[in-house]
């Protein structure tokens, strides 16, 4: 089995990060979302990875490399626009031919891995497995409507009036029969080849499509809100690893806390850090309370602040925030600090296009 990662597209619903960065390489509990993809696909065996990237290249090439870290061998397959799922299937052909494989979506988390699925399909030996799962908001996502007998029927993409709660997960297996649907189908109307009408195409065919419905979480992370609630997800299932702070005798560790890089290179200062947490290499905490689900990456300053449920990126500086930060994506190098100095007294924004400012007081 091969392996295929999209890591191209837009993520325009992740704006303003996604304009300096790719949405792949967003931090979960301090981790790029992608990694999580690829540790998964070579937990099941799959060390082969072709990895499809678009404008944002250069940034998932360097974070990701040779693939050797991660005890794969990883192929980059450039797309030159996100032209759709089945077209990334398409331009994969060479790298795919002759091997079965696993086509993971970037942005995915699965929370059981594909191991099982890996191994229920090879011994199905069906054509194609999608991955299903319940959701309330169906028109939202790829929809697939089964039978009677539980086999799949049709598939639509982001229906108006859906008629099922069965969403597709994204990741798919297929065989080399999906190259002739790859090629047969027409872009639709919002101009993308869709793996929706791939996988309809073998329907139609006669070809075996076996639908499985995820038992584990499964989170797409295409929006803010999704990405805190998968970070919120995976610092439930962090180990305890407070050892390595250097805590002075007024702060308290709480819960589950992790403390990333060598033994002591995080500093608390008069702090409260309550897990679930993270706090990455070097990062310096002092007067400040971090609460539950909060993922702060490395280099980071906070002096005199309050934070839950956030993602904060690298090198980003909070201090004096008088309200608490709460359900915030701060990104890197980024500065939120109290001026009283300063004249006029008055609110001052350096912020990007498409940034979201909310002002609680
Ligand atoms: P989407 O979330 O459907 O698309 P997007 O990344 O353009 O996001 P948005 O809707 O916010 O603009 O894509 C799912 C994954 O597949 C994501 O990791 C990007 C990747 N992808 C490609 O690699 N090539 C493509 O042509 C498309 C459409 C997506």
């Amino acid at each position: 089995m091969k392996g295929l990662i999209l890591s191209g597209g837009k993520g325009t619903r992740l704006r303003p990060l996604t304009y300096t960065s790719a949405k792949q390489l967003v931090p979960v509990a301090n981790k790029p979302v992608l990694f999580y993809g690829i540790e998964s696909l070579v937990s099941a065996g799959i060390r082969e990875i072709g990895i499809v990237v678009g404008d944002t290249h250069a940034e998932i090439e360097a974070a990701v490399g040779d693939g050797s870290r991660f005890g794969a061998r990883v192929t980059y397959i450039p797309q030159d626009a996100p032209r759709g799922l089945a077209h990334a299937v398409l331009i994969a052909e060479p790298f795919l031919r002759g091997s079965r494989f696993v086509m993971y979506l970037g942005d995915n988390l699965l929370q059981r891995g594909i191991t099982a699925l890996v191994e229920e399909y090879l011994q199905l030996g069906v054509d194609c497995e999608i991955l299903l799962t319940r959701v309330p908001n169906p028109s939202s996502f790829g929809v697939a409507e089964l039978d009677a007998t539980g086999r799949v029927a049709r598939l639509v993409e982001k229906p108006k009036e859906p008629r099922s709660d069965l969403a597709l997960v994204g990741v798919y297996l297929f065989n080399e029969t999906v190259f002739d649907a790859v090629k047969a189908i027409q872009p639709s109307p919002r101009g993308e080849l869709e793996i929706t009408d791939a996988i309809q195409w073998l329907v139609d065919h006669g070809r075996s499509v076996h639908a499985h419905l995820v038992s584990g979480w499964w989170k797409d992370t295409g929006k803010a809100e999704d990405m805190l609630e998968a970070n919120r997800t995976v610092l439930d299932g962090l180990e305890d690893h407070r050892g390595t702070a250097t805590v002075d005798s007024s702060s308290r560790v709480e819960g589950k806390v992790v403390f990333e890089g060598p033994p002591g290179s995080v500093v608390l200062v008069d702090s409260v850090v309550r897990g679930p947490a993270v706090i990455g290499e070097g990062s310096r905490i002092e007067r400040s309370f971090v609460g539950p689900y909060t993922a702060i990456a490395a280099g980071c300053r906070l002096n005199r602040v309050e934070i839950e449920n956030s993602i904060v990126w690298e090198g980003s500086t909070l201090e004096d925030v008088s309200l608490r930060i709460s359900d915030s994506l701060i990104g890197r190098g980024v500065v939120i600090r109290r001026d009283p100095e300063r004249k006029p007294k008055a609110h001052r924004f350096l912020v990007g296009d498409a940034s979201e400012v909310g002002i609680g007081e």
